[in-house]
């Protein structure tokens, strides 16, 4: 099974380096992004000139892969083949000319490049290490600098090519008719290059051309060089990069339902291409995205919640750098910021208190939950006591900071602090200890006790425990409304809000509720006329006259929250409701026709929302890995086993990595349940069950 092909499509058209993106709607590439700045409009967009007036160059087909884009464009008897791909942020390519008449053809090939910005330069440059290729350098000023290079391999002999500006406009001038002059705007620097072209019958004509965009002139320019002295070896080594992370980093998952599987790859494609690494002072380790680039920098609660996703790679860097970021971004009072920048001195003017390169508020706090899931998978003491001194620091800024009525529950004082940005929950201010956070407070001092009890530091952990205690009794005490049965944030002196959310269902991945509670609290959630709608979980339910399933976080579901509520559920023992709820996710994100992992998704009808390619939405994954394969990781470092029957006739999760093991497991009618430990198996069972725990050698 080749995931590439796989996850062919049409109707895909990006390509995502490490800090750039290129869409490709057109010939040639039409818009680049490179880090946090829109570059240009027109990267490199390709024009006709036949007899002197424009031709369109109409797109046949074009197939998306996330190694590589190939597209087919014709116009009469010319044909225009494109292998699209990214080598080191350079966006490259192919291009390939063809003659399909049967007469000799005669046109002007145009490759033209819109970019905006103020220009301080635009000149022509031999790149050394490709012999032959030709490069147009632009400086532009745009607050930061950077310059932008422009490239081709040198054309066919035949061919003649103006790779200057003044020659190109020139050359336009001459020759054009008036649809293109359009192009030419006061505030767009154009550059381009222009060759006559001339086939005969079946001839073709082949080169490439490639952008990038960098801090400084010789960095673009060299960042050319490779791609443009070989471009069919840049695009192989692409494809192979992909092929690796498949079938290296990722556990291989077969199973009876084919859009599980077209998901699964799917979610680890988006991880991987949200992936960052930028190895400077602030962000040194690669860290995760939300969604290059409409969230382009590192989120606090999207990094930790996706690092749990990330355990399940074969290489931890990744997960770990999410952890290790997070928790290095912290300002001198102990808070954590909800965003940081990749670049410092680009958040000043939003955030005047904050450091210039990130936010002054914090986010839901995620970090302990995430940090004891990732140690439970992975057994790495180092990462803990990595991050437990800015863990232990961050509580205590909860506490001096957050808590202004010193009743050690917590409150938010930001529509961003939140998380759930315009939830009705705040409609009325933030005047409002939300319960949720609370919960995540009482989990992270419990982790923060159970850390500093593995390092060997019991004191310390008895001062978390104590805190931990502190805060979940305030929650049981405080926040349960009896009469609702559900637990709930609290309003200016401890009144109950009447608006209830999902994230009263967070009270249960903490452990806090009473068996009666969580029998109340499950009775909500699969209320048909409440939370249990055809795609569950609604963050408002149907019943709030604010419910608006398509409005963010004031009717959606996201995926991230269900992840929380299954969590919840297993804890307590609701096997069956928590299968039903990972079910309906999964039919959410990939049962509709071709996989997703939008930000969030309608409710009711199951359309996708806002931004697709969210890297936490990707805890799907975990519950394929947790939830089908049933490996549940244990803080213990056993093996515990327990999948959830959801009505799956087989399936099959090979190299599961945990705690330096490689775990398989597998089912069918036939065989039942098996779980195998480094290819030896370490027991089975005839159905879907709990299986271990089993010590591990
Ligand atoms: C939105 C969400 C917030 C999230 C961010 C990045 O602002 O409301 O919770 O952290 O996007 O995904």
């Amino acid at each position: 099974m080749d995931p590439l092909a796989r996850l062919a499509r049409p109707d895909k058209d990006t390509l995502i380096g490490n800090l750039c993106r290129g869409v490709s709607d057109g010939a040639g590439i039409s818009t680049m992004l490179w880090a946090e700045e829109l570059v240009t409009r027109e990267a490199l967009g390709i024009y006709l000139l036949r007899s002197g007036r424009l031709a369109y160059l109409g797109q046949v087909e074009q197939t998306w892969r996330p190694d590589r884009i190939e597209a087919r464009h014709s116009a009469g008897d010319l044909q225009l083949d494109e292998l699209k791909f990214v080598h080191h942020d350079a966006l490259v390519t192919e291009l390939t000319f063809r003659n399909v008449g049967s007469g000799p053809l005669e046109a002007t090939v145009i490759v033209l490049s819109d970019l905006e910005g103020r220009k301080a330069s635009a000149a022509c440059h031999d790149l050394p290490g490709a012999p032959g290729a030709c490069a147009v350098l632009a400086d532009l000023q745009t607050g930061r600098g950077f310059s932008v290079a422009f490239g081709s391999t040198r054309p066919p002999d035949a061919l003649r090519w103006a790779p200057f500006r003044k020659t190109l406009v020139r050359l336009l001038a001459e020759r054009q008719g008036p649809p293109l002059q359009a192009q030419f705007k006061q505030d767009l620097l154009n550059c381009g290059m222009a060759f006559d072209l001339a086939l005969a019958p079946g001839e073709t004509a082949s080169w490439s051309l490639a952008i990038a965009a960098r801090p400084t002139p010789q960095e673009a320019l060299h960042a050319l060089a490779t791609p443009l002295a070989g471009p069919a070896a840049c695009r192989e080594a692409a494809t192979a990069a992909w092929h690796e992370f498949f079938e290296h980093q990722v556990p291989r998952f077969a199973c009876s339902d084919p859009s599980l599987v077209d998901l699964y790859y799917y979610v680890w494609h988006v991880q991987q291409v949200n992936r960052m690494e930028l190895g400077n002072r602030r962000l040194p380790w690669p860290f995760g995205a939300p969604a290059k680039f409409k969230y382009s920098h590192l989120w606090f609660w999207d990094a930790c919640l996706q690092a749990i996703t990330l355990r399940w790679l074969r290489d931890l860097a990744y997960s770990f750098g999410n952890l290790r970021s997070a928790a290095n971004q912290q300002y001198p009072d102990g808070m954590l910021p909800h965003e940081t920048a990749l670049a410092p001195e680009t958040m000043r003017r939003n955030w005047p208190d904050g450091d210039g390169q990130s936010s002054s508020v914090t986010q839901p706090p995620v970090l302990g939950l995430a940090l004891w899931e990732v140690y439970a998978a992975t057994g790495d003491r180092a990462l803990l006591a990595d991050v437990y001194p800015a863990l232990a620091r961050y509580d205590r800024w909860f506490e001096a900071c957050r808590d202004e009525d010193g009743d050690h529950l917590f409150a938010f004082v930001h529509r961003w602090e939140t998380g759930w940005d315009n939830s009705p929950r705040w409609d009325g201010g933030f005047d409002v200890e939300p319960v949720e956070v609370n919960a995540l407070i009482a989990i992270q001092r419990q982790v923060l006790a159970d850390v500093a009890e593995l390092l060997g530091w019991p004191e310390e952990a008895a001062a978390h425990r104590a805190r931990a205690q502190e805060t979940a009794d305030a929650v049981r005490r405080l926040m349960w409304d009896g009469a609702a049965g559900m637990y709930c944030d609290l309003l200016a002196g401890h009144a109950k809000s009447p608006v209830h959310t999902p994230a009263a269902f967070c009270t249960l991945l903490a452990g806090l509720p009473t068996p009666e509670q969580a029998a109340a609290l499950v009775d909500h959630l699969t209320n048909p006329a409440r939370f249990w709608t055809r795609y569950p979980v609604p963050v408002v339910p149907q019943d709030d006259p604010e419910f608006d399933p398509n409005d963010y976080w004031r009717g959606p579901t996201w995926i991230h929250i269900n992840w929380l509520i299954v969590q919840g559920l297993l804890r307590y023992g609701y096997r069956d409701v928590a299968a039903e709820l990972v079910r309906r996710t999964f039919q959410l994100m990939g049962g509709q026709g071709r996989p997703t992992c939008n930000e969030c998704y309608n409710p009711l009808t199951g359309e996708e929302a806002r931004t697709p390619d969210l890297s936490w939405s990707g805890l799907v994954n975990d519950l394929v890995i947790t939830c089908v394969g049933g490996i549940r990781p244990r803080a213990d470092g056993r093996l515990a086993c327990d999948p959830l029957d959801l009505g799956l006739e087989s399936f099959h999760l090979q190299g599961v990595p945990y705690r330096g093991h490689r775990i398989d497991l597998a089912y069918d009618r036939a065989g039942g349940y098996r779980v195998a430990v480094d290819g030896r198996e370490a027991g089975r069972r005839p159905d879907l069950g709990p299986l271990g725990p089993f010590a591990l050698g």
